[in-house]
């Protein structure tokens, strides 16, 4: 396993299996990431045809790594052997010493899902949830064990990302905070710790600024999506620009976190931009369905 500290030995001694809900295309990369910093991984979904799609996904972009030189063929086929894929959530939930939920981000069904895994899980084992506008307070009374709940929120690409935010709520435990954090560390990331909750979080909420920006511009006629990314990509050398950014995301993702976002703060300035809103209801998601503001289909 890679470590980098003694904190983080010490913090993460007890973790030997991690269980990644939800194989979409966070849920997957994170489980990848888990697998090839050493722990024991399950990735769990409801069906087998998006743990099927996952592994098919994640074995062509670590074998393109090593191919690439980014990484060495044992170390990836002891990933794989680590990684394994289930539908039997609670067998698995059951021998785990963290559950890492990676699903849809609606309040309900997190909520149903929590008090399901705290409900097989060993006392000991950690919930935490990747989502970032859904903070973990609106989830930790769903179980008996809110001590031991937090968000841990991760960037897409997983895989490539050095960012995870560690967000503890009101009566999160430092040991949690401390153990998640050691966690995160051991995956090779790179941790920004809040002190408090808020929807968002840190990252997002800078992102959603110049998002709003944006679409601003865009709405408004001012300038094409194709020269407001541009803009972001040649005058303030950003990596690729915020509609490209929405599509690479999933404008599902998009249109959900500001539903979530809603509500929670009831603010109509939380809703989804309207021209998001229509991508979204024409089931335009971006990279994943073909078309976004962009078209993969070439
Ligand atoms: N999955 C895994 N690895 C990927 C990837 C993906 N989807 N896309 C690219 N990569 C890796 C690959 O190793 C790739 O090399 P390869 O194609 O030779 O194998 C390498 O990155 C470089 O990729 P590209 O040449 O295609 O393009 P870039 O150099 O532009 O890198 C990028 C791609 C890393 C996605 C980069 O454009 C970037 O950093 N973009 C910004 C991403 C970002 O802002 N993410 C945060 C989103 S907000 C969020 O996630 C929060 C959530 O709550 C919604």
């Amino acid at each position: 396993m890679t470590t980098t500290d003694a904190r983080t030995d010490s913090a993460t001694q007890r973790i030997r299996h991690v269980t990644v809900i939800g194989a979409g295309t966070m849920g997957s990369q994170i489980a990848m990431v888990s697998a090839l910093a050493g722990f024991d991984t399950t990735l769990v979904d409801i069906a087998q045809l998006p743990l099927d799609r996952a592994r098919t996904q994640l074995w062509e972009r670590v074998d393109r790594d090593v191919a690439k030189g980014r990484r060495t063929a044992p170390d990836v086929a002891a990933a794989k052997q680590r990684l394994t894929f289930s539908t039997d959530r609670d067998t698995v939930v059951s021998g785990t010493d963290v559950a890492i939920e990676a699903a849809i981000e609606d309040l309900a069904i997190k909520r149903e899902l929590f008090a399901s895994l705290d409900a097989v899980a060993p006392t000991h084992t950690l919930l935490v949830t990747n989502s970032s506008n859904i903070v973990s307070s609106q989830i930790a009374d769903a179980t008996r064990r809110p001590e031991k709940v937090c968000n841990m929120h991760f960037f897409n690409p997983a895989l490539v990302m050095e960012c995870v935010e560690v967000v503890p709520h009101e009566r999160t435990s430092p040991e949690t905070v401390e153990a998640i954090t050691a966690l995160a560390q051991a995956f090779g990331k790179t941790v920004v710790r809040l002190k408090q909750e808020i929807p968002g979080f840190v990252a997002n909420r800078l992102l959603n600024a110049i998002r709003r920006e944006a679409l601003a511009l865009q709405e408004q006629g001012i300038a094409e999506v194709e020269d407001i990314d541009r803009a972001a990509r040649t005058a303030l050398r950003h990596p690729m620009g915020p509609f490209e950014l929405m599509d690479l995301v999933g404008i599902d993702v998009v249109y959900l976190i500001r539903m979530a976002e809603y509500e929670q703060t009831g603010d109509p300035e939380s809703l989804p931009a309207p021209s998001v809103k229509e991508l979204y209801e024409a089931g335009q998601y971006g990279r994943k369905s073909g078309q976004g503001w962009y078209s993969y289909t070439s």
